[in-house]
């Protein structure tokens, strides 16, 4: 038989109960527990929740934007509710996602990943040799601009696929700039400063996640744990698996599930813009032993012409500059994690 990594999906290997996962998934050392972590409900310890209808100007409420300022300096993201999507309007896209992965594999086959593309239908990426592989498959997709879509690789199917992801993004596309504005007003500098230095040519990417049962859910990773080379990244969470843990302070926490919220990170690049006062969250995805887990990460990403630099007010004598101006991060983000040097995040540069 063929070698098994990169041909059979992840959804194939957890329906072949005959076999474990093979060596190529599973953590040996540290990685026991991976599903123990707590959590974070002390009052003084909660992953914060942002009401967005509160942050829309021109009645900014002063309050809001501080619980924006300390979620991201704290935790670096924020349940966000209140976003003006409708929970029919998530549902639909949580249905949607769903139905592609019950295709057939013929189907599905279609819109596979080319062998040195990034997008479509595929599993784990192997970027380096002796990597541990991601208990996963996915769906990646370019979605914004319209017209750099790549329609050979949008599912057809289900019949509403590309009605749904278009209206998805277009919704993501205001809070996006919703978002950005909030985050410069929460310290203090002109609302576009960041929408400005992301460029006009700003892009945006659409992964579905798909994570199938797994039987050694204390040994397996859906995810391993990295930070998002975005600006900032929006994740619609399945509606009744959790998965997501986020890492503070060397601790791992559980991300819960709140109902049609969104889960909002910032990347890389917000941290590099923000010289550092809001880092970029290490997170890490685990899986259930018995059920699926179905996310939706939309990731916003500069224009890659643009120079992303820490803005010139966030950088004085008592706040040194910690970050060189950057082209094309995303790049650099994915021939660092190609070195596989084990390291959760990219060093801070100067
Ligand atoms: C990711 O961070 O890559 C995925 C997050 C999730 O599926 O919960
Ligand atoms: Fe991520």
């Amino acid at each position: 038989e063929v070698d098994i990594i990169g041909c059979k999906s992840v959804q194939e290997l957890s329906l072949d109960s005959e076999n474990l996962p093979s060596n190529n998934y599973i953590y040996k050392e540290g990685g026991v527990g991976f599903r123990d972590a707590p959590l974070p409900s002390q009052s003084d310890l909660h992953i914060p929740v942002v009401d967005i209808g509160k942050l829309i100007s021109p009645s900014t409420s002063q309050q809001e934007l501080h619980k924006l300022h300390s979620a991201l300096s704290s935790w670096g993201l924020f349940q966000a509710i209140n976003h003006g999507m409708t929970s029919l309007t998530l549902n639909k896209v949580r249905e949607i996602s769903k139905q592609f992965f019950e295709l057939s594999k013929e189907e599905k086959q279609k819109y596979a990943r080319e062998p040195n593309g990034i997008e479509g239908y595929g599993n784990d990426v192997i970027l380096s040799e002796n990597q541990k592989l991601d208990w996963t498959d996915r769906v990646y997709l370019k979605v914004h601009p319209e017209h750099q879509r790549n329609f050979k690789l949008f599912p057809q199917k289900p019949n509403d696929f590309r009605n749904t992801i278009e209206q998805y993004t277009q919704s993501l596309r205001q809070l996006y700039e919703i978002i950005l504005r909030a985050v410069a007003k929460s310290l203090n500098l002109e609302e576009d400063c960041f929408l400005k230095e992301c460029g006009e040519r700003d892009t945006m990417f659409m992964r579905i996640n798909y994570y199938p049962p797994c039987p050694m859910p204390d040994h397996v990773l859906g995810v391993k744990p990295h930070a998002d080379g975005s600006s900032i990244t929006f994740l619609l969470q399945d509606k009744e698996v959790e998965g997501l843990q986020v890492l503070k302070d060397n601790q791992w926490f559980k991300v819960p599930i709140i109902p049609d919220a969104l889960v909002i990170n910032v990347g890389d690049q917000i941290e590099i813009m923000s010289n550092g006062i809001f880092q970029s969250p290490v997170h890490r995805v685990v899986i259930n032993e018995e059920k699926e887990r179905l996310t939706v990460a939309m990731f916003c990403i500069p224009d890659s012409e643009q120079e992303i630099k820490p803005v010139d007010k966030l950088v004085d004598g008592t706040k040194p500059i910690l970050y060189r101006p950057v082209k094309n991060y995303v790049d650099l983000y994915f021939q660092y994690y190609q070195q596989g040097k084990g390291q959760l995040k990219l060093p801070k540069f100067n």
